[in-house]
């Protein structure tokens, strides 16, 4: 077991407080009644690149993929690059999947989701009094309050837990601040230094929104829909969930995959597949960006359970054997034999999208391209889904 895998370990034991084995499947009740499991948002944070509409594409994909003899449903679905989680908030809250599992490398934004999930009236309390302190006594306090998070590491000798629930604060905090919800780099507080404009830094900080959006959160951990957080990276989380959940490979684990986008990701995220120093300008480096076919090989060769994999369309993404031009996985031997499946054909589809925040093209609209092992006769093409020549 490697280093990186035991770090993911004492994450899951940090959240849970119950020792270092992963929490149980356990038998999830059939409906999630809480009000906003239907709602238009449902994640607290307002992430960069989250792109609104697709969580709904890939509901209908995993729908779809029910009426298969081979899958019937989803008990567990993955998401390695879970950012705002706004697919996996939204699936588990319609019931399309049963229970989900979230992963980011960013310790920032997977303490956000640990804390939320399990210690959720910590984090309320520690949110409210933010808001009661800095953000409605003016916009001078708040922009003093945004400089502290923006500066705020970590304290020397204080505690694990500590620690977590200041860096969940301080995404939370920053990313209803910041423009773009960006949690690093040059972006600057919403409003700008001056705040002369109608929108201030307060504009998005909507208490009683958020509140409503982390008890959410926690209402999914405490009835088992959110199983568990981890912070790691996403080879570990894929290959920590096959080796931990063996009884639901190969067909009731998918996984839902958002990498960074193949261009200005160390923009937007301080764990990014981007080589370059993060903040920099210029485009992605294609030769240096490895983790891309990285990914693609493991996910060719490796993986033993079903994907749906998303990315800002780019024409390489197809036309790159190294990345995504075969039309079929085929596992290595031992993860065949592991499995019982010699190959997965990889179905491609193209989706109109609206982005929430900047994309490669600026806000707005721009096209996604989806790539799964679902099925592939239950992989729907239509007005919405079109499929690739
Ligand atoms: C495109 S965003 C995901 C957005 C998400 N789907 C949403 O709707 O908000 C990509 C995420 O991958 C995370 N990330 C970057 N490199 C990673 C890695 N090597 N392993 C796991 N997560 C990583 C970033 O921190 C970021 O949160």
């Amino acid at each position: 077991m490697t280093v990186a895998v035991r770090e993911q370990h004492s994450c899951t034991a940090a959240l849970l407080a119950v020792g270092s084995t992963p929490r149980k499947i356990a038998p999830a009740p059939e409906d999630v009644t809480h009000a906003l499991a239907v709602a238009r948002y449902q994640s607290p944070l307002r992430y960069p690149g989250a792109k609104s509409g697709l969580a709904n594409v890939i509901g209908e994909l995993i729908r779809a993929a029910h009426q298969s003899s081979t899958m019937r449903e989803v008990d567990l679905l993955v998401e390695p690059f879970a950012g705002g989680a706004s697919t996996t908030l939204r699936l588990v809250g319609a019931g399309v999947v049963k229970r989900a599992i979230l992963a980011d490398a960013d310790p920032m934004v997977a303490a956000f989701w640990q804390v939320a999930a399990a210690r959720t009236q910590e984090l309320v309390e520690r949110i409210a009094d933010e808001h009661r302190k800095y953000v409605t006594a003016g916009s001078s306090m708040a922009l003093a309050r945004w400089d502290y998070w923006r500066a705020w590491t970590p304290v020397p000798g204080t505690t694990r837990a500590t620690q977590d629930l200041e860096l969940a604060t301080k995404c939370l905090f920053l990313n209803r601040t910041t423009f773009s919800g960006i949690l690093h780099g040059q972006a600057g507080p919403i409003g700008g230094r001056a705040q002369t404009s109608a929108y201030g830094i307060g504009c998005r900080f909507n208490l009683a929104g958020l509140v409503q959006r982390l008890e959410y959160v926690g209402h999914l951990y405490e009835t088992n829909r959110l199983v568990d957080v981890w912070r790691s990276d996403w080879k570990d989380t894929l290959h920590g969930v096959a080796s931990h959940y063996k009884t639901l490979l190969p067909n009731r684990i998918v996984a839902y995959l958002d990498p960074p986008y193949l261009s200005k990701s160390g923009k937007l995220y301080p764990r990014s597949f981007d080589v370059r120093t993060a903040g920099s300008s210029k485009d992605l480096n294609w030769q240096a960006g490895l983790q891309h076919h990285h990914l693609a090989e493991y996910l060719r060769r490796e993986m033993q359970y079903r994907w749906i994999l998303s990315y800002d369309y780019d024409p390489r993404l197809l036309a790159d054997d190294a990345l995504y031009a075969a039309n079929a996985m085929r596992p290595s031997g031992s993860r065949a034999s592991l499995t019982g499946v010699k190959a997965w054909r990889i179905s491609k589809r193209l989706v109109a999208l609206n982005y929430t925040a900047s994309s490669r093209r600026g806000r707005g609209s721009a096209e996604e391209l989806l790539l799964t092992t679902l099925p592939p006769a239950t992989v729907p093409f239509n007005e919405r889904l079109r499929a690739i020549s």
